[in-house]
């Protein structure tokens, strides 16, 4: 029988809920702006950039919960990373999942209550969420009041440098997001993690 691990409380589905939603809606929306062809437009013009605005508050609020959480109750200290093991330690979860997992081998890093992420994910959770998320969000306030931002910064145009931050780095996170959803894949079954995030208990192995 497998062991079940109660490791994603309410408000943290609730968080991961509306930030997927309003992730989503930012990616349709934001590529439906940059590729924009007034005859053939993913999303109308004038509804993207609504939408574009909306989901973007919408996510800067969620990601005020998804910190203040993190800070007052112990699901914050899933996100620190022993910097002395780091380099080995990602270093046996990537061999894990390059051959380790093809022949069923324990893994490196079993999930506990005290520690749910494995290395790679650590370090993906915490880039994506306090290293590129910031950026994007702070460019995209700045954008949504250019009268904030530098006329010019190194012989450039500070509206177009901030805008281009914001595009790489929401490239980036969308990167993060693919890739994070086909990793969350590999579970007890295919689907099983998903269920986690709904129901909050992590099925072992
Ligand atoms: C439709 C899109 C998404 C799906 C289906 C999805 C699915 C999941 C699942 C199943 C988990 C639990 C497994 C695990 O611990 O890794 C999870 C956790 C997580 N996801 Fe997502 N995700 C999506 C979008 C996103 C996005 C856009 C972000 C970041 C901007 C994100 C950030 C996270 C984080 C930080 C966790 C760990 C939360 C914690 O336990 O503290 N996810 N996701």
């Amino acid at each position: 029988m497998s062991e079940k691990l109660y490791l994603y409380p309410l408000w943290l589905r609730l968080w991961h809920g509306l930030n997927a939603l309003f992730f989503l809606t930012l990616l349709v929306t934001g590529i439906s702006m940059q590729y924009s062809d007034i005859d053939f437009p993913l999303v109308r013009f004038d509804l993207a950039v609504t939408g574009h605005n909306i989901a973007g508050i919408g996510i800067t609020l969620s990601y005020f919960m998804f910190i203040t959480g993190n800070l007052f109750t112990s699901n914050g200290r899933q996100y620190r990373i022993n910097i002395r093991s780091l380099f080995s330690d990602l270093l046996a979860q990537g061999r894990y999942y390059l051959f380790g997992i093809f022949s069923k081998q324990i893994p490196p890093f079993p999930v506990t209550l005290k520690s749910k992420f494995n290395p790679l994910q650590r370090v993906s959770y915490i880039g994506a969420m306090y290293v590129l998320f910031p950026i994007v969000a702070i460019t995209g306030w700045a954008l949504l009041f250019p009268e904030t931002i530098a006329r010019q910064a190194f012989g450039y145009s500070g509206t177009l440098l901030t805008a281009l931050l914001h595009i790489v780095m929401g490239f980036f996170m969308s990167i993060f997001m693919i890739v994070h959803v086909y990793m969350c894949t590999v579970g007890k079954t295919p689907l099983s993690n998903f269920k986690s995030m709904i129901n909050g208990y992590h099925e072992a192995h």
